[in-house]
């Protein structure tokens, strides 16, 4: 018997945790579709559409959903970000695997969502900052370890925006707040990403190197709450 956990690594486990039960989601650049089809196993989305800008990833998601056979509850759609998507078909949409920029371009034309889980591989200030200036609010944040590599999610709402500060941008506002088992792992991954820039860095007067150096030691003061570090 097929068993779509197994399927699931880490980062993609993460992304699904962050899903709230909804009636529809979209799941755009879906790949392999092996998240939209935990979610409608799982019963948590009952209708499902898998969309994809590439031919080549939407037919392994055709394949992925006949294998575990979700055909009834997730369609296949080719569909530049929201294109193809109509206004209010969607209840949730997930934006996964791409960087921060990416997503929030996709976001630019996004249909009337009230929930989105976004993980971005790259570029978290821009995306936080996006989101804050933009109406959303950040209601929930997960951390995941994958391989050698560390991944941050976000459950995003409709809301009024929010003032994030320099670190929460990068960060993660929630994931500050809750601190959950792996935050304090994370800090410390993301501690040695500014170090190595620091290092590789040569002396500038634009004002990036001090900036660089302000997140060092803001990040060595949350790790200072560290009681296992
Ligand atoms: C790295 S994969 C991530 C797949 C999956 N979401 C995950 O997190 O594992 C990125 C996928 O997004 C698709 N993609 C990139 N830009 C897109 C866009 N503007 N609209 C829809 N799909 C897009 C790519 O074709 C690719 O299949």
């Amino acid at each position: 018997m097929l068993n779509i956990e197994k399927s699931l690594t880490p980062r993609l486990r993460m992304i699904a945790s962050l899903v709230p039960e909804c009636e529809s989601l979209c799941d755009i650049g879906t790949d392999h579709a092996y998240v939209a089809i935990y979610l409608a196993k799982k019963g948590i989305a009952k209708k499902i559409i898998a969309a994809d800008i590439k031919k080549g990833p939407l037919m392994q998601a055709e394949k992925n959903i006949a294998l575990f056979e979700v055909d009834s509850k997730v369609e296949t759609r080719l569909s530049n970000g929201f294109e193809k998507i109509s206004v209010g078909e969607a209840e949730c949409a997930i934006i996964a695997g791409m960087g921060g920029e990416t997503i929030a371009e996709i976001l630019e034309n996004e249909k009337g969502c009230r929930y989105f889980v976004l993980q971005m591989q790259t570029a978290h200030k821009y995306l936080r900052e996006y989101l804050s200036s933009h109406g959303y609010v950040i209601c929930d944040e997960a951390v995941c370890k994958e391989d050698r590599k560390m991944y941050t999610a976000i459950l995003a709402m409709r809301g009024e925006g929010q003032n994030l500060s320099e670190t929460e941008k990068e960060i993660g506002p929630v994931l500050i707040k809750k601190r959950p088992p792996l935050f304090y792992d994370y800090v410390r991954y993301r501690l040695y990403e500014i170090e190595t820039i620091l290092k590789n860095m040569k002396d500038s007067t634009s004002g990036k190197k001090e900036h660089f150096i302000y997140l060092k030691e803001e990040y060595e003061k949350l790790l200072k709450d560290d009681t296992n570090g």
